[in-house]
């Protein structure tokens, strides 16, 4: 059965792009259902290689994914063996510790800061010997703070090049230009960073499963060697294709979802709630007494808003107008 999204109330636990495909877009997404008999190609060449170019890379730089997800998964098999560490901030996405799980890697998580900052500082002291990857995301799930260019270089200079630092851009095409750190130029310098990216926020892809990594070529080689034959659909690459032919058009969405994350932030903030400012499309209210997070999380349900619950706040999507208004009512 497929539910009809008004049946679920505001769905904002996930941070998906609350805008359905463009009609160019849905469009092509058709199109590619006519061939749906066939089987895409057994390992993808034509999808890495069309943001390869999109990016300015050679095809070798790029490695795709079942999402954003599907790659971490593919990297994490890669780097990881058992018992080594991951270090990651807590909270982070919830993928992190469970797919480090999954490959039998040790979780090593480094509180974020007051303010809602990954502590580069206490995240270097915890690397030893025996971690094999480093997590970092900007902006960051679930506070949506960015990482400044200069912190992250830093932090590259003085991390050991045999651990495999993860730069998880997720959110980046909600971050204005000149927030973004200058990961293009970084890869170039450190051959164990990779920055992994995904069509399923900004883009509205989630349910195409898209996403990908680049860095240096020998990097992206050993990741790739983990990747499924016929493992990314057809409707991949048309939705990819589309979104690129439609990039004016998207970016008008990104920057509605942007003022209405000002708008809810202002909100929340004059209920005299503690929320970072964020880059993403995804609000965090933090620093709230456990009696005050009961509250709300009755509140929020009684309301049918599904919101995202943290051990220390609640991590809120921005959706549409109605969705801002439902939230600060609720909060209220
Ligand atoms: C920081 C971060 N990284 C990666 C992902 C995974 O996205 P996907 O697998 O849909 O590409 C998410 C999803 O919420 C996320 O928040």
């Amino acid at each position: 059965m497929i539910v009809h999204p008004a049946q679920l109330g505001h769905q904002l636990s996930l941070n998906e792009n609350p805008y359905g495909p463009l009609p160019s877009v849905r469009a092509a997404l058709t199109d590619a259902l006519v061939a749906a008999n066939r089987y895409p190609e057994f390992l993808p060449r034509r999808l890495p290689g069309l943001i390869a170019e999109r990016l300015g890379y050679p095809p070798d730089r790029v490695v795709v994914g079942a999402g954003a997800t599907g790659v971490i998964m593919h990297i994490l098999q890669e780097f990881v063996t058992p018992g080594a560490a991951v270090v990651m901030a807590a909270p982070t996405f919830d993928g992190y510790p469970l797919l480090t799980d999954t490959v039998g890697g040790r979780v090593v998580e480094v509180p974020l800061t007051r303010d809602g900052h990954q502590d580069l500082a206490a995240m270097s002291a915890t690397i030893d010997p025996g971690t094999a990857v480093v997590v970092l995301c900007s902006p960051h799930n679930p506070t949506g703070t960015c990482l400044r260019h200069d912190a992250l270089a830093g932090f590259l200079e003085r991390t050991d090049p045999s651990v495999t630092v993860v730069f998880d851009e997720a959110y980046i095409d909600f971050v204005p230009p000149g927030d973004r750190a200058d990961t293009a130029a970084l890869v170039e310098r450190h051959p164990n960073l990779v920055v992994t990216r995904t069509f399923s926020k900004a883009y509205g892809l989630a349910a195409l499963r898209v996403g990908y990594a680049f860095g240096a070529a020998p990097v992206i080689a050993r990741i790739r060697r983990w990747q499924l034959p016929f493992g990314m659909t057809a409707l991949a690459e048309a939705g990819v294709r589309a979104c690129y032919a439609a990039e004016a058009e998207l970016a008008l969405r990104t920057e509605t979802i942007t003022r209405e994350c000002g708008i809810l932030t202002a909100a929340l903030r004059e209920l005299g709630y503690r929320v970072p400012t964020s880059a993403a499309n995804f609000v965090y209210l933090s620093g709230c007494a456990p009696a005050e997070l009961d509250r709300l999380r009755v509140g929020f349900a009684r309301d049918g808003i599904q919101v995202k619950h943290c051990a220390t706040g609640i991590r809120i999507t921005v959706g549409d107008t109605a969705a801002t208004t439902a939230v600060v009512t609720a909060a209220r």
